[in-house]
């Protein structure tokens, strides 16, 4: 392959997530709290030499659903608007191994995406800034700017406005992942409807400075919340109600310091002081639920690595 390289995509929880009312665009503001992690999917990109078109090949433990037209993947969208916006009219080959569960809450299908477009900015002599790269990222898709950065993240808007910070963050992550797909637009359609017939405003917004000092302070003493945990324990089906109390109570029960929904779910994750206590809870909760991964912060993304 030569010149190919080599990146991470890792994935992302929410420690909070307020949501706000939905904006004309159809779009919602939101306030939150993202943590990269690391753990994810990583992806070979190269380009085909004097050849055109996108070459996408998948592997990794987790499988996409092969009815998708690539057009539609959203990597194969990042490889496009990256050639369009660059008049580069090179062909790239591109193996993804994939490893975040989809439709999960963790940002795996915007991270690939965000990847990509470093990669291919590496490969192309950096024509973008990362400013550029994040005004980029934010037509695919609403978390993808916050991959551009990694890290640790206040971000509002609809995703795209980030201002990350260098915070210790001495935990583990315990990430686990019921075996169900939750749609992000009927997640915030659900939560739209059920504010509307409770006649029940959006929370106020919390501020970054409130935030960022809990952050700061121990997990057992965070009142961080994700307004679509509430929505779905309230008017969930039945079997999502029965499933996020069943999880989060479980990490509850086995240590976990603090325990939340990530994104519009449906992966539930415990944060835990103690990483010999989150080691038990994976040992027992991995029986039990069909993905459970045990994890730390990133504080920044890793270098891509030429290969
Ligand atoms: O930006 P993205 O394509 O990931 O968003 C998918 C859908 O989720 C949007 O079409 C919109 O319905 C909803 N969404 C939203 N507010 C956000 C992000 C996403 O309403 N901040």
């Amino acid at each position: 392959m030569g010149d190919g390289i080599r990146v991470a995509a890792p994935c992302k929880i929410n420690l909070h997530l307020g949501v706000f009312d939905r904006r004309s665009d159809g779009y919602h503001p939101i306030e939150s709290i993202f943590q990269m992690l690391d753990f994810g999917d990583v992806l070979w990109i190269d380009s085909l030499k004097k050849r055109s078109g996108i070459e996408l090949h998948m592997g990794g433990a987790i499988h996409m659903d092969v009815s998708v037209p690539p057009e539609q993947n959203i990597v194969y969208k990042a490889v496009r608007l990256f050639q369009m916006e660059q008049g580069d009219e090179n062909g790239y080959y591109i193996h993804l191994e994939k490893a975040i569960p989809l439709g999960a809450g963790l940002g795996g299908g915007s991270s690939d995406a965000a990847a990509v477009l470093i990669a291919l900015n590496q490969i192309s002599g950096r024509p973008f800034t990362n400013p550029e790269l994040e005004s980029l990222a934010a037509r695919l898709g609403s978390d993808v700017p916050f991959f551009i950065r990694g890290g640790t993240a206040y971000v509002t808007g609809r995703g795209e406005e980030i201002e990350t910070f260098s915070v210790p963050t001495p935990w583990a992550v315990l990430l686990v992942n019921p075996g169900f797909h939750s749609s992000t637009p009927e997640a915030f359609a659900l939560l739209d409807r059920v504010r509307a017939e409770a006649m029940e405003p959006a929370k106020p917004l919390r501020g970054r400075d409130e935030l960022l000092q809990m952050l700061n302070s121990h997990p057992g003493n965070w009142t961080f919340y994700n307004d679509f945990l509430e929505v779905f324990l309230k008017r969930g089906t039945p079997e999502v109600q029965q499933t996020y109390r069943n999880v989060l109570l479980e990490l509850k029960n086995f240590g976990a310091d603090f325990i939340n929904l990530s994104g519009s779910g449906s992966t539930c994750f415990g944060v835990f002081s103690d990483p010999e206590r989150a080691k038990k809870a994976l040992i027992t909760l991995k029986s039990r639920w069909p993905f459970v991964k045990l994890s730390f912060p990133l504080a920044r993304r890793a270098d891509t690595v030429v290969e």
